[in-house]
């Protein structure tokens, strides 16, 4: 289950504290992926729908509900998947491991539900999927820019 932890130790800045600058400005060392403003807005729908799931499975571990978690962690795995081949092919190499591990991550959470739901083991579990959206997030920005043409 842990396998894809080690690809965060491979980012160049997951984990560093944010370094503040001289007038206590937090420094943003975060690599930039160009997008266009359409694909920006797409990928930030997904994203505010990444904490939706949480949000949901959080209560459905809570009260046992293991319908609710079946439903979103299998929502949840293939959203980045879903993204247009043109978008995904522009990702940098890191930033989609990341999102297949977050996948792989939802996934494992699904086949931990059941009659006999550990829910100790599935919090823990969620703590995994969380790992890889800070982690993404602490080394990642998107950033609107005039595109290069596709090649051909
Ligand atoms: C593979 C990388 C990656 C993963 C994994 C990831 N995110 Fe994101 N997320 C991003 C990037 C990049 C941004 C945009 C940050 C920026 O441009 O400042 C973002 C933005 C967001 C936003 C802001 C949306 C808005 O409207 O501004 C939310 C909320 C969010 N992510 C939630 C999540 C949650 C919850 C998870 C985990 C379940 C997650 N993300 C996993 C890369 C990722």
């Amino acid at each position: 289950m842990r396998r894809y932890l080690f690809l965060l130790a491979l980012l160049p800045i997951s984990f560093v504290a944010p370094v503040h600058g001289a007038v206590g400005l937090v420094q943003d060392h975060r690599i930039v992926i160009p997008v266009s403003k359409a694909e920006r807005s797409l990928l930030l729908t997904e994203m505010r729908e990444y904490l939706h799931g949480l949000h949901a499975i959080q209560y459905a571990l809570a009260n046992k509900d293991t319908k609710t978690l079946d439903l979103v962690a299998k929502d949840m795995a293939p959203r980045l998947e879903r993204l247009p081949a043109s978008l995904r092919d522009r990702f940098p190499e890191d930033f989609t491991q990341l999102a297949i591990a977050l996948q792989e991550a939802f996934l494992a959470l699904a086949r931990m539900n059941g009659p006999d739901l550990q829910v100790n083991a599935a919090l823990e579990q969620t703590g995994e999927i969380i790992t890889y959206c800070s982690g993404c997030h602490d080394t990642y920005r998107f950033e609107v820019r005039a595109l290069p043409k596709p090649r051909k």
